[in-house]
């Protein structure tokens, strides 16, 4: 695969984009707006930048990675892509209004992926007139670090587009993929999201402090980032959409949104993406 489209240049959409340029595919990356275009651009240029003063890249290199990205708003410079990967906001009635958009544009063959953190692959495919190839490809935040992709097969998945999608991730990107059947959080968020959130709760009922609770965390278990600043990092407004997705395909409570989190997303304090959130950023 040497075509790749990415839509949405935020947290995910922008590091996705690019590994698949250091790799030398070519990336069309589609945002709603020219500024939000110019943001997804400025963010991959300052990864870049830290790579490359890391002495991880050479300057040289990360021009050329540079180079093989296009920024664009019109949704329709995915017509000749081969895959094209969706990292917009966590939110169905959006992917599904961008899918049915997209499913006008692109040739018969293409393989269609969704990056959502939660949501059921089965829901966002039948949006697509060939839902057979169609997948869900999970990249893990922050994508140039992080090893992991999880592929979301649904029972309906072409296997070879499975295999296609899986070899482009390990041999071309440097991945490691597991497979997970279709339901909502699939393997990692199945099991990170409940104790991100027991966390939130831990903190709403007083019954320690927010760095007492990271602390224990990244000291006692070794984990690079306590719950809170890992949800800080991850985007409030992601995990309370997660959470929902959660509880709405499983209706237990361990799965709920806490208050917290939700006042906190009203309050539009999102995290690290907006200054504030369980800490200050600014
Ligand atoms: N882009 C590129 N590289 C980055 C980066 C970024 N945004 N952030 C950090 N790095 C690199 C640095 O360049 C550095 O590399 P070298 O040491 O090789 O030079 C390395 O990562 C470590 O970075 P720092 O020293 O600056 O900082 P750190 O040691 O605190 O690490 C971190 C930062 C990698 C983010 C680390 O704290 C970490 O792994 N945190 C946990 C991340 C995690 O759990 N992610 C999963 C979130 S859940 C998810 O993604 C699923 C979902 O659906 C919500
Ligand atoms: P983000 O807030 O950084 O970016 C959201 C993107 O959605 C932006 O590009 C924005 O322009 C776009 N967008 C917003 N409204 C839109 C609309 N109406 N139409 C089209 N695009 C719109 O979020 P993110 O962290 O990059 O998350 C993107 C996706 O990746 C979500 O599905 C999220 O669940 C998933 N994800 C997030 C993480 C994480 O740690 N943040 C990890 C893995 C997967």
């Amino acid at each position: 695969m040497e075509r790749v489209g990415i839509i949405g240049g935020g947290q995910m959409g922008a590091g996705i984009a690019e590994v698949c340029a250091k790799a030398g595919v070519d990336v069309v990356v589609r945002e709603v707006t020219q500024e939000l275009a110019a943001a997804g651009e400025a963010r991959i240029q300052k990864s870049l930048e830290r790579a490359v003063s890391r002495g991880k890249l050479q300057q040289a290199d990360a021009e050329a990675a540079m180079g093989r990205i296009r920024f664009t708003t019109d949704l329709r410079l995915m017509a000749d892509r081969e895959l094209v990967i969706e990292a917009i906001v966590e939110h169905e009635g959006l992917k599904v209004a961008t899918f049915e958009e997209l499913d006008g544009i692109v040739a018969d063959d293409t393989i269609v992926a969704s990056n959502t953190s939660s949501l059921p692959i089965t829901r966002l495919s039948a949006a697509m007139s060939n839902p057979s190839r169609f997948l869900g490809l999970h990249f893990f935040n922050p994508v140039p670090v992080m090893a992991l992709v999880e592929v979301v097969e649904t029972l309906i998945l072409d296997p070879e587009v499975a295999a296609r999608a899986e070899a482009f991730v390990t041999e071309v990107l440097g991945k490691t993929v597991i497979r997970s059947k279709d339901r909502a959080g699939f393997i990692v968020n199945m099991l990170l999201v409940p104790y991100l959130t027991e966390a939130i709760r831990m903190f709403e009922q007083g019954f320690a402090s927010k760095e007492d609770i990271d602390t224990g965390m990244r000291l006692g278990a070794n984990h690079p980032m306590g719950p809170l600043q890992l949800c800080d990092y991850i985007g409030l407004d992601t995990m309370k959409l997660v959470a929902d997705v959660l509880f709405e395909e499983f209706k237990s409570p361990q799965y709920a949104p806490p208050p917290l989190l939700s006042r906190m997303v009203e309050a539009g304090l999102l995290g690290r993406k907006s200054g504030r959130g369980f800490y200050d950023y600014s």
